[in-house]
């Protein structure tokens, strides 16, 4: 009589084995019968009371389930993976011929694309490209540019100040503002530079205004400063009609104004000619047929002094202009759309 009832084990391995739907499973299996303690290796390690026949048969049957076993495992894994891929490749199937999405292409901002546009003009004329701080102290927002201290000129432009503990006793150096023009990069570069030289500053500026066509709380502005030996009006005058022709492609008349600024004297302010109606008269020049551009001057003697150059010897032009010349260029009358950032705007340039 055999001692094991090998029959059974094969009978309770073929359920086991039909009952098994996932690799782990079949997995449970091969550990319960062909691991080391495994129902099939006990029997191995048990078949030292039988007699040398039966050791041998058992044995060898015992071996032939085993081998079984295995098999039946590995294919009926094979068999899952299988099916597996299968259904992978039916839930994943990727219709290749849809029309695809296109991505959303972007674009410089029109204000970018116009401040390019304008220091690629003025590098053309020799001018070089200066940046600066958008925060400033009050010393080269306003002192250093000859504005002086209480003076109304400061409330021309309502300013955005920092708030700091002990602001009251501390220096102008130290008092923070947004700048409300580029104009402090002048002091900055002629603080480190020696004359001559012709520079352009883009970059943007803040100011504490009710916003409305033509305002803004925070705009662009390029600054303009050219210092040498025998300046005057007139090479202001040539740069600037040179600049238009080139940003609006034809020539532009254009006209002086006196006015008023601490750190130029004289100062003016320049008007071109309207560039929609020609100076006939329009709603964006209110029929006036001129439009006020940028304020310029020749640079006030004290603002060289500040700046350790000798006024006697050096003199030059500043200028400075806003958005308006964008405005101008695209035929837009209200400065906010370039601002709120509506892309059925912006899509347009
Ligand atoms: N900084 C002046 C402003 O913002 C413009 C200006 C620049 C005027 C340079 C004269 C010279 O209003």
């Amino acid at each position: 009589m055999e001692k094991f009832d090998l029959k059974s084990i094969e009978k309770e391995i073929r359920e086991n084995l039909d009952k098994a739907t996932t690799t782990e499973a079949l997995g449970l299996i091969y550990k319960k019968y062909l691991n080391k303690k495994g129902k099939l290796s006990l029997i191995f390690r048990s078949l030292g009371g039988l007699s040398n026949d039966d050791k041998i048969e058992t044995a060898q049957k015992a071996n032939k389930i085993k081998e079984w076993l295995k098999n039946e495992i590995n294919k009926k894994a094979g068999e899952l993976k299988e099916k597996k891929i299968e259904e992978k490749e039916r839930n994943e199937w990727i219709d290749i011929t849809l029309p695809g999405k296109k991505p959303p292409i972007g674009r410089l901002h029109p204000l970018t694309q116009n401040l390019n546009k304008c220091c690629e003009i003025f590098q053309k004329m020799g001018f070089s490209i200066i940046l600066g701080p958008e925060m400033e102290n009050e010393w080269y927002n306003f002192d250093a540019l000859n504005f002086p201290p209480d003076h109304p000129a400061r409330e021309m432009q309502d300013t955005f100040f920092i708030k700091q503990k002990n602001r009251e006793k501390m220096t102008s150096k130290e008092k923070l503002l947004m700048r409300t023009h580029t104009s402090p990069v002048q002091i900055r570069y002629m603080e480190k530079n020696k004359p001559p030289f012709k520079i352009i500053v883009p970059g943007r500026v803040f100011r504490s205004e009710a916003t409305d066509a033509s305002h803004e709380v925070s705009f662009y502005q390029i600054e303009g400063l050219m210092i040498d030996q025998d300046i005057s009006v007139a090479n202001f005058k040539a740069v600037i009609e040179e600049f238009y022709r080139a940003f609006y492609e034809k020539k532009i008349k254009i006209r002086l104004r006196p006015s008023f600024f601490p750190f130029t004297e004289p100062s003016f302010e320049v008007d071109m000619v309207c560039a929609v109606c020609n100076g006939n008269g329009c709603p964006i020049c209110s029929q006036t047929g001129w439009l006020e551009m940028m304020g310029a001057g020749m640079v006030h003697p004290n603002v060289l002094k500040n700046c350790g150059i000798e006024s006697e010897k050096w003199q030059g032009f500043a200028f400075g202009m806003g958005d308006r010349m964008a405005m101008m260029k695209h035929k837009i009358n209200d400065l906010r759309l370039f601002y709120n950032g509506d892309l059925r705007f912006l899509r347009q340039f």
